[in-house]
């Protein structure tokens, strides 16, 4: 069942910007890539880089260990070393709050 939980305002994530929210203890990095917002886990598949910290080519982060790629819309790996997907977040913009699923949160 989907547990939409709110983790921020539309006005801390102007586009092109990134940002690190917690939810119960899991660090999900927020986008906002052309006034659509995307979450993801802050945490590469590979070796636990920290995503957030890459570059962003289009919807592609790159990790910013070994070079990584996935597609922040829907955590599926791009680019080697990852071969496993990361987690991606289903967004809800709800008036000026962000609310994403985290029914799969633990
Ligand atoms: S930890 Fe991300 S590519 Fe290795």
């Amino acid at each position: 069942m989907a547990n939409f939980v709110k983790v921020a305002e539309t006005s801390e994530l102007p586009p092109g910007e990134r940002m690190i929210v917690e939810v119960d203890g899991l660090f999900i990095a927020l986008f906002n890539v052309n006034g659509e917002i995307y979450a993801i886990e802050d945490i590469c598949t590979h070796d636990d880089g920290p995503l957030a910290e890459g570059e962003l080519y289009g919807y592609e982060i790159e990790c910013p260990r070994h070079g990584a790629r996935f597609d922040i819309r829907d955590g599926r790996v791009l680019r080697f070393p990852a071969v496993t997907p990361i987690t991606s977040f289903e967004v809800r913009v709800e008036g000026e709050d962000i609310l994403i699923n985290v029914e799969d949160v633990e």
